[in-house]
C-alpha cells in the first residue's frame, strides 16, 4: 500500500511535539555534571518561557533542512531545541518593560508578569547559555567540527551583529525613524538572523558542502525577511486573541516597519515576491524540497 506523505500541518505539529517533549526533558530539575543546583523558581520561569505553545518554526526548519540533505534527525532535533531556547530567550527579553513592555505572549502572561522582572532577565540569560550547552553536549550526535561550526554560526546569529544587535537598532528606530535600507537591515538582524541560522544549521548537521550550505542560508535570509514583514502586517491586521500577543503596537510606538512606510498592499505584494525568490533557491532540489517551499508560503500567509 502506498504511504501517504504527511501534510505540512501534520509535519509541523509532529515536529513541535517532539521538540516540546525534548525541551521538557532537558529543562528538568535534575542537574548535569558540573551544575550545582537548578533553582526551582528560575527553572519554572525558563519552562514558562519555553513550554507555552509557539509554532516551533525554527526547529522545524532545522529538521527539514537537515532532512533534505540526509542529516541525522536526532541531531537536528537537539540543534532545533537549542535554537528554540535562543528564540524564547529573545521573546522573554523583548517583552520586558524596558523593551516592548508586553503582558501577554502565546496567550499567557509574559514571564516578567508570571514571575518578576529580575527572574525574567535571568531566565533569558539562562536559556541563551543553555542553548550552547545543548549543542556542545556529548548527547548531541555530531562530530566536534560540526558542533564548533554550529556554535560559531549561532553566536554570530544571536549576538550583537545579529538578533541582539537588531533589537538595539529596533529600539533606536522608535526615536529616530530609519530609511528603508535601515529597516531592512534591522529586520534581517532582529528576526532574519535566527531564521537564517535555522536553515544553515540543517546543512551543517547534514555535513553539507559549501554550495548547499550557502543555498540554504540564502533561503533562510529570504524567509527571514518575509517572517518579520508578515509579523508587522499581522500587528496591523490581526486581533490579539488570534495572535496570543498584543497587536496594534507597532503604530502606537512609532516602530519603523516596512508596513508603516509602504502600506498593507505593498507588503502583501512584497511577501509574494519573497516567497517566489525563496522557491527559486530550492529549484535544484526538485520535489524533495516541497516541504520547505510550503514552509515559505506558510510564513508569508500565516494567520498567527
Ligand atoms: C515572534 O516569533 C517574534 C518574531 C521574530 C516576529 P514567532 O511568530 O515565531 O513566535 P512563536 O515562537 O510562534 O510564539
Ligand atoms: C521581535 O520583534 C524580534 C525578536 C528578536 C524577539 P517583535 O517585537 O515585533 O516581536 P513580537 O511582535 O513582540 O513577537
Ligand atoms: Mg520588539
Ligand atoms: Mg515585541
Ligand atoms: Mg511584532
Amino acid at each position: 500500500m502506498r504511504q501517504e506523505t504527511p501534510t505540512f500541518e501534520t509535519r509541523l505539529k509532529r515536529n513541535a511535539l517532539a521538540i516540546e517533549t525534548l525541551l521538557g526533558r532537558l529543562l528538568g530539575l535534575s542537574t548535569e555534571p558540573d551544575e550545582i543546583v537548578r533553582p526551582e523558581n528560575l527553572l519554572g520561569a525558563m519552562r514558562h518561557g519555553v513550554l507555552n505553545g509557539g509554532k516551533r518554526l525554527r526547529p522545524f526548519l532545522v529538521i527539514e533542512c537537515a532532512d533534505l540533505l540526509g542529516g541525522s534527525v536526532d541531531a537536528a532535533l537537539r540543534v532545533g531545541a537549542a535554537l528554540e531556547c535562543v528564540h524564547c530567550y529573545s521573546l522573554v527579553h523583548d517583552d520586558l518593560p524596558a523593551m516592548d513592555d508586553d503582558d501577554i505572549r502565546r496567550g499567557q502572561p509574559t514571564v516578567h508578569k508570571a514571575f518578576d522582572e529580575a527572574t525574567a532577565i535571568l531566565a533569558g540569560d539562562s536559556l541563551l547559555t543553555f542553548a550552547f550547552d545543548i549543542v556542545a553536549s556529548p548527547e548531541t550526535p555530531l562530530a566536534d567540527v560540526q558542533k564548533t561550526a554550529l556554535v560559531l554560526a549561532l553566536s554570530r546569529a544571536a549576538g550583537h551583529g545579529g538578533m541582539a544587535g537588531g533589537q538595539a537598532l529596533d529600539l533606536a528606530a522608535e526615536k529616530s525613524a530609519p530609511d528603508e535600507a535601515g529597516i531592512v537591515t534591522l529586520q534581517a538582524m532582529k528576526t532574519g538572523a535566527l531564521l537564517r541560522f535555522a536553515c544553515e544549521a540543517g546543512a551543517i548537521v547534514a555535513g553539507a558542502d559549501a554550495t548547499d550550505r550557502q543555498r540554504l542560508r540564502s533561503f533562510g535570509e529570504k524567509i527571514g525577511l518575509a517572517f518579520q514583514l508578515a509579523d508587522d502586517l499581522l500587528d496591523l491586521t490581526a486581533d490579539a486573541e488570534t495572535m496570543g500577543k498584543a497587536t496594534g503596537k507597532d503604530a502606537a510606538r512609532g516602530k519603523g516597519t516596512l508596513v508603516a512606510l509602504h502600506g498593507q498592499a505593498w507588503a502583501e505584494a512584497r511577501l509574494e515576491q519573497l516567497v517566489a525568490e525563496a522557491e527559486t533557491l530550492l529549484e535544484p532540489y526538485g520535489a524533495r524540497s516541497s516541504i520547505l517551499a510550503e514552509t515559505a508560503r506558510f510564513i508569508a500567509n500565516r494567520r498567527n
